[in-house]
C-alpha cells in the first residue's frame, strides 16, 4: 500500500475534531486503499482530553490509521505533514467582540505558520477553521513565507453545504441535485451565497436556481440572511457551534483538495486573492468557486457573469476583511512593538 499522508490537526481535543479525525482515519477523505498517520495538536490544557481521543482512535481499529502522534509542540505536530488541518483557536465567549477574538486568535495563527514554515513540507496545503478563518489563514502565510500563498485556504464549504440544503428543502429535491451555489468573500454575516450560477437537476435536465424556486425577493432577502445566520442559530440551539456540519464540511473540502471536483463543478473553498479576476484587491483569503484537478491543483472558476446586486455583496465583503487585515497586522505591530528591546 502507499505510504500515508501525513495529516496534523489542531484542537484535537476539541468538538469539531472529535467527528473529523474518524471520518479521515477510516477512509472518507483521502480514499478507501490511502492510509493515513494522524499528528494530533493541542494545549497542554488539552492534553489529557487529547489523549482520550487518541486511544478512541485506537480503540476504533481502523485498517487505514498507520499513526497517531500527539503533542503540544507545533514543532513536532507539524513535521513533514503534507495536509495541516487547523482547528484549534480560542472560542467567542458570551459578550465578545468580533474584534476582541481576531486579537486573542492571531499570536495563534502566527505562530503556526512559523512553525508551518520551519517543519513542515513546502508541498504542505492547510486549511483554516478557527474564526476569524479568512485572515486567521493570511496571517499564517504571511509568517510561512517558503511556502506558496495559494497552499494557504479557509472554510467556507459549511456555508456552501448550508446554502444547498436551505435550496434543497425549498425545492423539494434532493440535496445532491443543487449544484454550483457558491460563498463569496468572508466566513461571516459579510459572506454572499450566490446562486445566480447554480442550477438544479431535475428529470435530468438542469434548471437554473432562480427559475426552479421562481421566488426572486427570497432568494435575495430571506435565503442569503438565514445562510449568513445559520451558525448563531446553531448555538442558539446546542448552546455549542456548529460541530458534526463543521467536521463534514471540512472533509469535503480537503476531499476535493486531495481528489478533484467532479466534471462541470465547482466548491467554494476561501483561498489567496491574488489574480483574481472579479475586481477583489490582492492580498486577501477570499471565498471564490474554485474547480480542482485530479492532481490536487485548483483554479478560481473564470469568467461568471458579476450583476450589480452581486457587485454590491462582493465589495461588502471586501471592505470587512480589508479591515479585518488591518486589524490583524496593527495588533501584530504593537504586540512586537510592547516586546522590551534586550
Ligand atoms: P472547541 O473549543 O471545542 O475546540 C478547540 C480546541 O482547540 C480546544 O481543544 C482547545 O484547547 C484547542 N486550542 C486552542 N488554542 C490552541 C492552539 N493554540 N493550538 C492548538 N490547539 C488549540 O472548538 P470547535 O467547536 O472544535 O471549533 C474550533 C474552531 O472552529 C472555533 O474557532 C470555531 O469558531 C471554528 N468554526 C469555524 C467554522 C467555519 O465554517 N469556518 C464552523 C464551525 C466552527
Amino acid at each position: 500500500s502507499p505510504a500515508p499522508v501525513r495529516v496534523c490537526v489542531t484542537g484535537a481535543a476539541g468538538q469539531i475534531a472529535y467527528t473529523l479525525l474518524f471520518s479521515i482515519a477510516s477512509g472518507h477523505v483521502f480514499g478507501p486503499n490511502q492510509p493515513v498517520a494522524l499528528q494530533l495538536l493541542d494545549i497542554p490544557q488539552g492534553a489529557e482530553a487529547m489523549n482520550g481521543v487518541a486511544m478512541e482512535l485506537q480503540d476504533c481499529a481502523l485498517p487505514l490509521l498507520a499513526e497517531v502522534i500527539q503533542t503540544t509542540n507545533p514543532l513536532v505536530a507539524f513535521k513533514d505533514v503534507d495536509y495541516a488541518i487547523l482547528l484549534g483557536a480560542m472560542p467567542r465567549r458570551e459578550g465578545m467582540q468580533r474584534k476582541d477574538l481576531l486579537r486573542a486568535n492571531v499570536g495563534i495563527f502566527k505562530e503556526q505558520g512559523e512553525a508551518l514554515d520551519r517543519v513542515a513540507k513546502k508541498s504542505v496545503k492547510v486549511v483554516v477553521v478557527g474564526n476569524p478563518a479568512n485572515t486567521n489563514a493570511l496571517i499564517c502565510a504571511h509568517y510561512a513565507p517558503s511556502i506558496p500563498s495559494r497552499q494557504f485556504t479557509a472554510l467556507t464549504r459549511l456555508d456552501e453545504n448550508r446554502a444547498k440544503a436551505q435550496l434543497a428543502s425549498r425545492a423539494g429535491v434532493a440535496v445532491e441535485n443543487v449544484k454550483n451555489v457558491c460563498i463569496w468573500g468572508n466566513h461571516s454575516n459579510t459572506q454572499f451565497p450566490d446562486v445566480a450560477h447554480g442550477y438544479i437537476v431535475a428529470s435530468d435536465r438542469e434548471v437554473p436556481v432562480a427559475d426552479y424556486v421562481g421566488d426572486k425577493a427570497y432568494l435575495e432577502g430571506e435565503f442569503i440572511k438565514t445562510v449568513a445566520m445559520r451558525g448563531a442559530a446553531i448555538i442558539a440551539a446546542r448552546k455549542l457551534s456548529s460541530a458534526m456540519s463543521a467536521a463534514k464540511a471540512v472533509a469535503d473540502h480537503v476531499r476535493d483538495w486531495h481528489q478533484g471536483t467532479p466534471d462541470g463543478e465547482f466548491v467554494s473553498m476561501a483561498v489567496i486573492s491574488d489574480g483574481n479576476m472579479y475586481g477583489v484587491p490582492p492580498g486577501l483569503v477570499y471565498s471564490f468557486p474554485v474547480v480542482i484537478d485530479k492532481k490536487g491543483k485548483y483554479r478560481i472558476v473564470p469568467g461568471l457573469d458579476v450583476s450589480p446586486f452581486a457587485r454590491a455583496k462582493l465589495d461588502a465583503t471586501t471592505a470587512e476583511l480589508q479591515e479585518e487585515k488591518r486589524e490583524a497586522l496593527d495588533h501584530i505591530a504593537h504586540q512586537v512593538a510592547a516586546v522590551p528591546a534586550v
